[in-house]
């Protein structure tokens, strides 16, 4: 099996990268990273820098991983440095919410775009990205937090469109859109005073619940949205 993680720098991302290696220890794993090259985690696996929001850099990467089985996309944001989710309207900053498709959104597109065809060998495809539950439209009772909800909102119909055009093309391919709930990782730190008791979990729980979800899909899943604890959520 031939693994690629996008983002394994991440909270997620590396837990993904840990769990892969223990249940598939003769598994092929590719991990990208950005700024954080993970010091610890170096043998039996090959890491890449890789800026995703870069479509050139995504296609040189896509050209030398030629045969893949998975991909899975673990990049996003929340907050930069300086801004964060919106409580309201008049906080609404074109900046930020371009930031928020640039990473949230876009990166997805280019990644299907351009491992393809990596993934059409494969009898097993997998292509599946780490959305969030608050880019369901129906489920949206709360409001505010405009970019990211958009930009996941936007990823997930993005999802569900490449779905249907590889039911046609990969018939074998899986797409999943996952909702890995609110995990312990710089992305979510500024936001885990408001969560409940036992809801705010381990990159490693969370690494344990979604990987049996992304090994066990069948293509008749494809172009669904799942949460950790494998409850189809709706768009
Ligand atoms: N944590 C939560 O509670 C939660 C809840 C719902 C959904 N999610 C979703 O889960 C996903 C993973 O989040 P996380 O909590 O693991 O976040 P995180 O710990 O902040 O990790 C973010 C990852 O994105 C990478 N990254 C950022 N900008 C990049 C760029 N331009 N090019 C390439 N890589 C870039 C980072 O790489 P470097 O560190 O190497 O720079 C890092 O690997 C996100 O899509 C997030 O929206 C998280």
């Amino acid at each position: 099996m031939k693994v690629l993680i996008v983002g394994g720098s991440g909270g997620i991302g590396k837990a993904i990268v840990k769990r892969i290696q223990e249940s598939y220890p003769n598994a092929t794993v590719h991990a990208t990273y950005l700024h954080h090259l993970p010091q610890d985690m170096r043998e039996k696996l090959q890491w890449h820098a890789l800026d995703v929001t870069n479509e050139a850099e995504i296609k040189q990467l896509s050209e030398q991983l030629t045969e893949l089985d998975w991909v899975i996309n673990c990049v996003g944001i929340l907050h930069t440095q300086d801004k964060g989710p919106e409580k309201n309207l008049q906080s609404l900053d074109i900046d930020f919410f371009q930031h928020n498709l640039m990473l949230n959104t876009l990166p997805s597109i280019m990644l299907a775009k351009h491992f393809a065809k990596a993934l059409t060998q494969s009898h097993s495809a997998r292509f599946a990205v780490i959305s969030a539950k608050v880019g369901s439209i129906a489920d949206n009772k709360l409001g505010g937090w405009y970019s990211y909800r958009a930009s996941k909102a936007a990823l997930n119909m993005f999802l569900k469109t490449l779905a249907i055009e590889w039911q046609r093309t990969m018939k074998r391919g899986v797409v999943l859109s996952l909702h890995p709930g609110t995990t312990d990782t710089p992305l979510s730190q500024p936001f885990q005073q408001s969560v409940p008791k036992g809801k705010l979990f381990t990159p490693e729980y969370v690494a344990n619940c979604l990987l049996p979800i992304i090994a066990n899909a069948t293509p008749a899943q494809t172009g669904r949205f799942f949460a950790y604890d494998g409850t189809e959520l709706p768009w």
